[in-house]
């Protein structure tokens, strides 16, 4: 039998412009700061933007947009409320500063669950910050979404790159739009994830350096469009590059 939330999640998701997830292979290689400054940039040129973090296990978004007493609002659903301007998203309303421990099984039907009930209403972009890995949430997401589009990113490591050009596999044999590439953390001038990029068809997006002032400017908004990652998504976002 279908399951009747599939059919109701993308009812819920008409009204939205664009829906990206900021995805990869692999863990710690700045997933949650890209989707949240680009979630901040997007908004600060005007758009109406959601942020929605799905990392359930381990989300990070909230630490990095510095999320006090926000609560969403019950009303034929769920309806995120109003943070530094974005409607924001995710399982801490409910988890707080616990743990979430999921399974498999759970975790879809959370990640289910969250997708069906909630009511973003008329956003032009929707932006996820994925779980690392091409596990479930991915799975999901491709097979719940019908507009999803992934901005893949990658540290200069080859260890992270591999694990970019699985997940690359994966989606382009599942003829899902992959919006292209950007290189995070870089503190050499090597153009080794550039090049390979490149190789895989896809659009090397933008590659932003390693900067010292990112950690200092956690939990503060104001601080952290300040820092080289947050102007290198502003060029990327004026250049209409994504
Ligand atoms: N360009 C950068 N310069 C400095 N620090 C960065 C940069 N990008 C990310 N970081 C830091 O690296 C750490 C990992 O980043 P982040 O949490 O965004 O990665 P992630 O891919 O979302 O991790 P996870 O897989 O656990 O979800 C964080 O402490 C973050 O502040
Ligand atoms: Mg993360």
């Amino acid at each position: 039998m279908v399951d009747p939330r599939t059919t109701i999640i993308n009812t819920r998701l008409k009204q939205i412009g664009r829906i990206i997830a900021v995805s990869s292979g692999k863990g710690g290689v700045g997933k949650s700061l890209v989707a949240t400054t680009l979630a901040l940039t997007l908004s600060r040129t005007g758009c109406k933007v959601g942020l929605f973090d799905l990392d359930f296990t381990s989300p990070s978004t909230h630490l990095l947009l510095g999320v006090k007493d926000a609560q969403p609002k019950e009303d034929k659903g769920i309806v995120p409320p109003q943070v530094n301007g974005l409607e924001y998203m995710s399982l801490i309303y409910y988890s707080h500063d616990h743990a979430a421990p999921l399974r498999g099984v759970d975790t879809s039907n959370a990640l289910i669950e969250l997708l069906a009930v909630t009511q973003w209403g008329k956003l032009d972009f929707l932006v996820i910050d994925m779980p690392p890995g091409i596990g479930d949430a991915v799975l999901d997401l491709v097979r719940l979404v019908k507009r999803i589009e992934f901005l893949i990113v990658s540290t200069p490591s080859q260890l992270a790159f591999e694990t970019v050009r699985k997940q690359v596999s994966l989606l382009q044999s599942l003829k899902v739009p992959i919006i292209g590439v950007v290189e995070n953390m870089k503190m050499t001038q090597a153009s080794t994830v550039k090049r390979e990029t490149e190789k895989l068809g896809l659009k090397f997006l933008t590659e932003i350096p390693y900067d010292p002032k990112v950690e200092e400017s956690i939990g503060d908004e104001k601080k952290l469009l300040e820092t080289a990652p947050a102007q290198k998504i502003r060029q990327l976002v004026a250049a209409k590059a994504l």
